[in-house]
């Protein structure tokens, strides 16, 4: 069975073609980070436009990697919520356009249960026809889903059984990441950028840089948030913590004057701040893990492309860990197919009166 699956709820349109499930024949993305990069942040109103622009030819390449044609597909799939409204509508009016004249079902996917379906794909895309996670690790699977709107810890008991455990009580785990990044004038989206400038401090022999309080200062720790009661997370502390620390090592407000050993200052900070929340985000998936006797773990959202994280995860997990590669962590199409696929499987099929829902739920409160 051959799904299409359509993601536009932030600032990548995709399109996403995937054949039972798991075996991945193409992800086009058209992402838009260049044109909000200039505003620091994602600007909806320009999301929305440009993803108009954007999904004909991602749609038309999708179909050319694959080597196959609109009437190859059995379901259009598409991302209906969590996320931008006016984004989310250029991607479900596009579906509903496609299934209507093609007459194939059409599936509304939630933007979080597709990231966790990324990891279907990262074991079936091969070719190799390695096992599913529904069988190997098995059920229940610990899931951390963080992105830069969420930060859920979610326990997955079975296809579409979705319990919410932990989530952030402020901001998102890749919305502090950008926030960091743009204190430290670093680019959009921040949190390549703070993973780039962290892996930048090996580069600095210690007699390249001067020993100054300042450059001591700057590699000090910065706090975590443990909440060692709840599974529950909080980025915005040590965000503020950054704004200070940058503020008393001179990186902030940023200055055009040449200041000694910025870089040195900026990588050693990023550094920090990334271990701080990939240290929260570790601990908590292991904690949560071992607390419902999870069988094996599962990561997804653009955070999860972070390769600190990543690391940590497969180092310190007594459980197997299934991690899509970078390019399935972050938003895309594919994800969206494979998890339409265990949908249409529960007869959980739309009508054309589908619609977005910015705030589109996710699991089971625990
Ligand atoms: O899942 P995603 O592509 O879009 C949303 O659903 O939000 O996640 C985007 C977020 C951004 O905040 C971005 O900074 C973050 O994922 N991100 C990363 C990395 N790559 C993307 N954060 C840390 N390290 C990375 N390598
Ligand atoms: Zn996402």
């Amino acid at each position: 069975m051959l799904i299409l699956g359509i993601e536009t709820s932030c600032d990548e349109t995709a399109v996403g073609i995937v054949e039972d499930g798991r075996r991945l024949r193409a992800n086009a993305i058209a992402s838009q980070s260049a044109l909000h990069a200039a505003h620091g942040g994602v600007v909806p109103e320009l999301a929305s436009r440009q993803h108009i622009r954007d999904m004909q030819p991602t749609l038309l390449r999708a179909l050319t990697d694959a080597g196959v044609t609109l009437d190859d597909v059995d379901a259009v799939a598409v991302t209906h919520g969590p996320g931008l409204a006016g984004a989310l509508i250029s991607g479900v009016n596009t579906a509903k356009s496609l299934s209507l004249t093609l007459g194939v079902p059409l599936i509304g996917v939630n933007h979080l249960e597709g990231h966790i379906y990324a990891a279907w794909l990262a074991s079936g895309s091969t070719g190799s026809d390695g096992p599913a996670p529904a069988e190997e690790p098995g059920f229940p699977l610990a899931c951390l889903v963080a992105s830069g709107g969420h930060t859920d810890l979610i326990l997955m008991e079975g296809h579409g059984d979705y319990r919410l455990v932990g989530r952030t009580r402020d901001d998102a785990a890749g919305e502090a990441f950008d926030k960091a990044a743009r204190v430290l004038g670093l680019g959009f989206p921040g949190g390549p950028e703070i993973q780039k400038a962290a892996e930048s401090l090996t580069t600095f022999a210690e007699d390249d840089f001067e020993h100054t309080e300042l450059t001591t200062l700057a590699s000090a720790p910065l706090p975590r948030a443990w909440m060692r009661d709840t599974l529950d997370f909080s980025f915005s502390g040590v965000k503020t913590a950054l704004l200070h620390r940058a503020q008393d090592v001179g990186l902030y407000p940023p200055t055009d004057l040449p200041q000694p050993d910025t870089e040195r200052k900026v990588a050693a900070l990023a550094a920090e701040f990334q271990e701080s929340l990939v240290d929260v985000m570790t601990a908590k998936l292991l904690a949560m893990a071992e607390r419902y006797h999870a069988r094996g773990l599962i990561l997804g959202g653009g955070v999860t492309a972070n390769a600190r994280l990543r690391q940590r995860i497969l180092s310190e997990s007594p459980l197997p860990a299934v991690i899509p590669p970078p390019v399935l962590c972050t938003d895309n199409g594919a994800m969206i197919a494979a998890g339409a696929y265990y949908q249409q499987q529960r007869g959980e099929i739309a009508d054309l009166s589908l619609d977005v829902d910015p705030s589109l739920p996710f699991g089971r409160p625990d």
